[in-house]
């Protein structure tokens, strides 16, 4: 690694920092659906609307993004972990047994918390990783609002309920990107 600590280290260290979980799906070249687990997406800026994702530079899936420059983020439920493994399996039908409808963007599986299509703004190579800014054509929530699949070192677990206000001093909060709010600084607040 060139570091003064190993991939291990790296990893664990790391891996302590919980995230929500996506299936970034495309279209492939034949007009077939693509998909890969990815926990790097994250929003980045709400005017314009961009989120940006990490692709290992050896994935598959990266040369499908590149060359359709669009993408549906679906944002994983707590029942889909098992979905999630097989959409971080090589060489499978990764859609087998998988519930989704077709969007511009990408396939949207059903059973997702949330979907925002994306079309590729640039890329910027970083290590061994390509970081992908995209901008956002379009949302949709799951109505029913299931409770997020989670992933913290390196498991599988869920958020059933969020239930800590992050305004927790009674002054107004101010939005941030991503639709949450904000405390003034310095100000004690708890992020679930
Ligand atoms: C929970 C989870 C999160 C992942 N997040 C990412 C990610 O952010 N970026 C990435 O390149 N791979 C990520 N992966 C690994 C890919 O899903 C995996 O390497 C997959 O085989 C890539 O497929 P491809 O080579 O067909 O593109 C993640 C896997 C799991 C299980």
């Amino acid at each position: 690694m060139g570091s003064p600590f190993g991939a291990m280290d790296f990893r664990r260290t790391l891996g302590q920092l919980p995230t929500g979980v996506t299936v970034i799906t495309t279209v492939g070249s034949y007009g077939q659906p693509v998909g890969m687990a990815c926990n790097s997406f994250m929003s980045v800026s709400l005017d314009p609307p961009l989120v940006l994702l990490c692709v290992g530079n050896t994935s598959s899936t990266l040369i499908d993004l590149q060359r359709s420059g669009r993408f549906c983020a679906n944002i994983l439920a707590s029942s889909q972990a098992q979905l999630c493994r097989q959409f971080s399996v090589k060489g499978i039908d990764r859609f087998a047994g998988v519930p989704w409808t077709e969007s511009a963007a990408g396939p949207e599986l059903t059973e997702s918390i949330a979907w925002v299509s994306c079309a590729i703004e640039s890329e910027q190579d970083a290590g061994d990783h390509v970081v992908i800014i995209a901008r956002v054509t379009g949302l949709r929530v799951n109505e029913d609002e299931p409770a997020p699949l989670v992933f913290h070192r390196g498991r599988f677990g869920s958020l059933s309920e969020a239930s800590e206000p992050l305004a927790a001093t009674g002054a107004a909060p101010r939005p941030v990107t991503g639709g949450g709010v904000r405390t003034p600084s310095g100000s004690p607040g708890t992020v679930l």
